[in-house]
């Protein structure tokens, strides 16, 4: 029984880390274009494949339906269905776009996913094929998420779709950094280098100890009394009249003893 449970659980550990290696391979991704080969539409794909292994779905705001969503892969188990609605009562299933007739394009911070080729509609929409739209919006908090389902656009002759919404940080821009922000990592950077080189050097080099680890100490050093005169002479408002009543408190008690007794003293 041991034994069994031992290699069960090694069975299960080897399987769970082939799972998390093979996370993210193409072979998730099985949309094909309706455009038939796209560069720009294979690299937006591309895009959404680390998030492809997962499953979506919500609910309609009135619970009639629920909606799920894979990318580029089977939703809800039904053969090449991205985009699945299943009736909450009859739990009938109803192909609301296949990722076989896929579409896909981006903007700055958000992609759409169009899935074509769903089941027929039985009377409205010029009784076309259903159609999902899914538009991803960037949110740098969530790797994906948030799949909710927005409108049905069903009462007209032909075009209709469903709109999905999702969150995912996989659309979001790369973030470039400024001149500027180099420019300061750089300095810290030089900063950083110098203070511990400098400490070594004093240290082991030098045989410095304390405070005088510290690089050019007495040169810093300088500059702090310089940059603190600087201040006191600038920003302390009241320099000249705070002494006076500072420096006279404790004297005057000192001072005025022997004075009085002087006083007393000098009739006699
Ligand atoms: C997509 O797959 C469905 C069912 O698997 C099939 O009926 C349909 O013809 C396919 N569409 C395209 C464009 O290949
Ligand atoms: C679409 O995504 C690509 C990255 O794959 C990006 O280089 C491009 O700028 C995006 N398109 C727009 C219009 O921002």
């Amino acid at each position: 029984m041991m034994c069994r449970g031992l290699r069960l659980a090694g069975w299960a550990s080897l399987s769970l880390l082939l799972a998390l290696t093979g996370k993210g391979q193409a072979s998730n991704m099985n949309c094909t274009l309706a455009s038939g080969i796209s560069d720009r539409e294979q690299k937006v794909l591309n895009l959404l494949e680390p998030i492809s292994n997962q499953d979506f779905s919500t609910s309609s705001t009135d619970g009639t339906y629920t909606y799920y969503f894979r990318i580029c892969g089977d939703a809800h188990g039904a053969g090449s269905a991205g985009v699945v609605q299943e009736d909450s009562k009859s739990k009938k299933a109803t192909v609301i776009g296949r990722y076989n007739s896929t579409q896909a394009f981006n903007g700055s911070d958000w992609v759409m996913l169009i899935y074509g080729g769903g089941d027929n509609y039985t009377s409205h929409c010029g009784k076309e094929q259903r159609r999902a739209m899914v538009l991803i919006s960037c949110n740098r908090r969530v790797s994906a998420g948030n799949f909710e389902v927005m409108s049905e656009e069903r009462d007209k002759a032909r075009d209709c779709f469903y709109l999905f919404e999702m969150d995912s940080s996989y659309v979001c821009p790369e973030t470039h950094l400024s001149i500027g922000s180099i420019l300061l990592i750089v300095v810290f950077c030089f900063l950083c280098v110098y203070l511990v080189g400098g400490f070594l050097y004093q240290r082991l080099v030098v045989g410095a100890k304390g405070m005088e680890q510290f690089p050019n100490l007495s040169f810093w050093q300088g500059i702090g009394n310089l940059t603190a005169d600087g201040c006191d002479f600038v920003c302390r408002s009241r320099a000249h009249e705070a002494p006076p009543t500072y420096r006279g408190v404790p004297t005057e008690p000192l001072g005025e003893e022997p004075e009085e007794r002087d006083d007393h003293l000098l009739p006699m």
